[in-house]
């Protein structure tokens, strides 16, 4: 097993994303390091640790060293397309990583969450920083079931507490930033109508009985601006840009 750094990675990358690559063993967090950097579109940071894990909602993202894959890719996208699009880009460039390692079937949980067995498994963050975004992403892979968090919102899983198998993680990182490189550029020039298929086929949400601030609903679909369409009953319809979901499940 190999850690993140650029030796172990370099190997595994077939695109444009993930040069240049900044490495630290630990760090607050692998979205600092973007931060005023200077770098060009496609450059990554990634850490065996963060002592300071961002998630969303000012939340806190926490890994065991050495066992998560935790990477932050600086990206420029043109100033009109939407960020919490690029949030479900980069999800499905997750799901297809995941899919692709594990062989079993894994979905988009909007706005920006990666789930499998209804496990979440994978949690995106998208930060603008002067006119250019960060999109951070975590994802569990060789945790064991007593390092996943214990009061998180949606159930925790990792890919070996889902499927028994530990996954390297450097080349899980290789497939991922070329799966993003692809997604991000149909992204760029066609918006989320140009991934709607892949997508729509992975939506988490469609269909279940949720919460969102409280209040019930139906989650109906992803809509193809990036926006979750919901039924509220008494035939109206209503479609939210942000939101903090619960599903019953
Ligand atoms: C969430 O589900 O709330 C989003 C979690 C995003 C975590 C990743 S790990 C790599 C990058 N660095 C951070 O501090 N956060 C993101």
């Amino acid at each position: 097993m190999t850690d993140l750094s650029p030796q172990a990675v370099a190997p595994h990358l077939r695109g444009r994303f993930g040069m240049p690559h900044l490495y630290e063993p630990e760090c607050e967090s692998t979205q600092l390091l973007l931060v005023d950097s200077g770098l060009s579109e496609g450059a990554i940071a990634t850490t065996e640790h963060q002592t300071r894990g961002r998630g969303r909602l000012g939340r806190a993202w926490a890994a065991a060293p050495g066992t998560a894959l935790l990477v932050s890719i600086l990206l420029e996208p043109r100033p009109e397309r939407r960020l919490p699009e690029l949030s479900l880009v980069a999800a499905l460039a997750v799901a297809e990583t995941v899919e692709r390692a594990t062989e079993l079937a894994a979905q988009v949980k909007w706005p920006n969450d990666v789930m499998l067995n209804r496990r979440k498994i994978a949690g995106i963050l998208s930060e603008l920083v002067d006119g250019s975004v960060v999109v951070g992403i975590g994802l569990n892979v060789n945790q064991t079931r007593d390092e996943l968090p214990r009061d998180a919102l949606t159930e925790p899983g990792s890919l070996r507490t889902l499927t028994g198998t530990t996954y390297d993680r450097a080349t899980l990182l290789g497939s991922l930033l070329s799966l993003l490189e692809r997604a991000y550029g149909i992204w760029r020039e066609n918006g989320l109508d140009g991934l709607y298929g892949e997508l729509g086929a992975r939506d988490f949400l469609r269909g279940r009985r949720i919460t969102v601030g409280g209040e019930p609903a139906t989650a109906l679909q992803i809509l193809r601006d990036g926006r979750l369409e919901l039924d509220l009953g008494a035939h109206e319809t209503r479609a939210i840009e942000s939101g903090e979901i619960r599903f019953e499940r």
